[in-house]
């Protein structure tokens, strides 16, 4: 147990920090007052809404945002992964401002679709076929759709706290909008859970839905044993295993299966892998896939007027031909390790009871210095810290998630990493009094 806060102190700094950033953005206050009238809440994506009003951006360039009032921030957010390549990168706008030239919505195949597909083969060779979706949700509702007409079952495992698309969310319970499988839920890092689900359900299990890492949940890693294990239990029971690595596949050029050397039945893609236009992608074993063949007279539908359009895939081929190698992946995610461990550290030096989780370039502050494996592990922490660290931050230049989700990009480089420790640090002096304090003594090591 971490010590009790200041309660008191705690929500008068928060609100004291809510004011200030109110006043210092009237313009975005207007712009979200103005798109209120014909957006509920006057939003569209519900993970962008924070009170009393989200901050409206106007430009970005490279690792750099600039909002509506004028401030500049460091985007530490990579638009939840999908930015990988940052703003503006030169290769993505040329291979952009091509395809333009050629004209979209052609109403046709066009070479690009194969061509992108192949470098996605070549570097995940599990999707041995695939096609493509318009969103990462997209991608995970086909290939349950798939997995259910594979096996002829109807149940899906999938894992509390994780985070599949915003009709595919298992944290807290679930959600009202979730669509309508017959979901089982087991807990995640908790392979005793699923050997118990699988065992009451085995015959009827479908696929079982996995993030190799939670990511919306927190940046919360699988354990290699228990991914391996969900491995085992599906070929067990002939569900489908069903990696979403819509998140996780930046972790090395063949995603977190490929570190693991874990094989799925079926991937799902999305974010980044568009250059940073609508991507999502999903496919697997060939059996499973050759059944959305059209030329097949039992063949299953798979429609969408966007799969295939002429920005996405010539974005997306772009960037991973001409920017994403495995060289740059791996500086990447050795940037963000080292960014992590130096944050934790700054943590145990001012002895405060927070903690970054996470892998490579993607990881999540938490309230606790407890060890975390799953979301569950995160009760009774409190929201206004993270609130706090958020608007603090916002004040000082950096864009985060307000969930405390940082996703770095390529042109945030060492310069950048330092930029966002400095300010961390400054922040968690200014507040170490009112922030949880640490259980255990300070240690030399993140
Ligand atoms: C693991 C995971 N799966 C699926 C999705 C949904 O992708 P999209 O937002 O493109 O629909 C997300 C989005 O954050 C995700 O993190």
């Amino acid at each position: 147990m971490n010590q009790p806060l200041l309660p008191a102190a705690l929500s008068a700094a928060l609100s004291a920090a809510l004011s200030r950033y109110a006043s210092r953005n009237p313009e975005s206050a207007r712009l979200h007052a103005a798109a209120a009238e014909v957006m509920p809440g006057g939003n569209t994506r519900t993970v962008l809404f924070y009170p009393p009003f989200p901050l409206f951006m106007v430009r970005g360039e490279g690792c750099r945002l600039w909002d509506a009032d004028g401030h500049a921030y460091l985007d530490a957010l990579g638009e939840f992964t999908a930015g990988l390549y940052g703003h503006s990168h030169p290769v993505i706008r040329r291979a952009l401002e091509e395809a333009l030239k050629g004209g979209m919505s052609l109403s046709a195949h066009t070479a690009g679709e194969a061509a992108l597909a192949r470098e996605l083969r070549r570097r995940f060779p599990a999707m041995e076929l695939l096609r493509f979706t318009n969103s990462g949700t997209e991608a995970n509702l086909l290939a349950l759709s798939a997995a259910c007409a594979h096996t002829g079952r109807r149940k899906i495992l999938v894992f509390d706290g994780a985070y599949h698309g915003g009709v595919l969310t298992f944290g807290g319970g679930g959600s009202p909008v979730n669509v309508p499988h017959d979901f089982v839920v087991a807990r995640y890092n908790d392979l005793s859970s699923v050997q118990a689900l699988t065992h009451a359900h085995g015959k009827e299990l479908a696929a079982i839905l996995v993030e190799p890492m939670l990511g919306s949940g927190g940046c919360i890693a699988g354990d290699p044993v228990f991914l391996a294990g969900l491995r085992g239990l599906a070929d067990e029971t002939g569900a489908l295993l069903i990696f979403d690595e819509v998140m996780t596949s930046r972790l090395s050029p063949g995603g977190r299966q490929a570190l693991l050397g874990i094989k799925p039945d079926l991937t799902t893609l999305g974010k980044y892998f568009g250059g940073g236009v609508s991507f999502g992608a999903f496919g697997g074993r060939a059996d499973v896939m050759a059944r959305f063949d059209p030329r097949r007279p039992d063949a299953l539908a798979h429609a969408g007027t966007f799969n295939n359009n002429v920005l996405t895939m010539a974005a997306g081929l772009a960037g991973l031909e001409q920017v994403l190698t495995p060289a740059a992946i791996s500086e990447l995610n050795e940037r963000g390790e080292r960014l992590r461990a130096a944050a934790n550290e700054i943590f145990v030096r001012h002895g405060v009871a927070l903690q970054f989780t996470g892998l490579g370039s993607l990881m999540n502050l938490h309230a606790t210095d407890v060890s975390i494996s799953r979301p569950a592990d995160l009760a009774g922490t409190d929201p206004r810290v993270k609130d706090l660290i958020f608007y603090d931050l916002l004040e000082r230049g950096i864009y985060l998630a307000r969930r405390g989700f940082v996703a770095l990009s390529l042109p945030f480089g060492e310069a950048e990493v330092a930029e966002f420790l400095g300010a961390l640090e400054a922040v968690v002096r200014e507040r170490r009094d009112i922030l949880p304090a640490r259980d255990s003594e300070p240690e030399t090591s993140g």
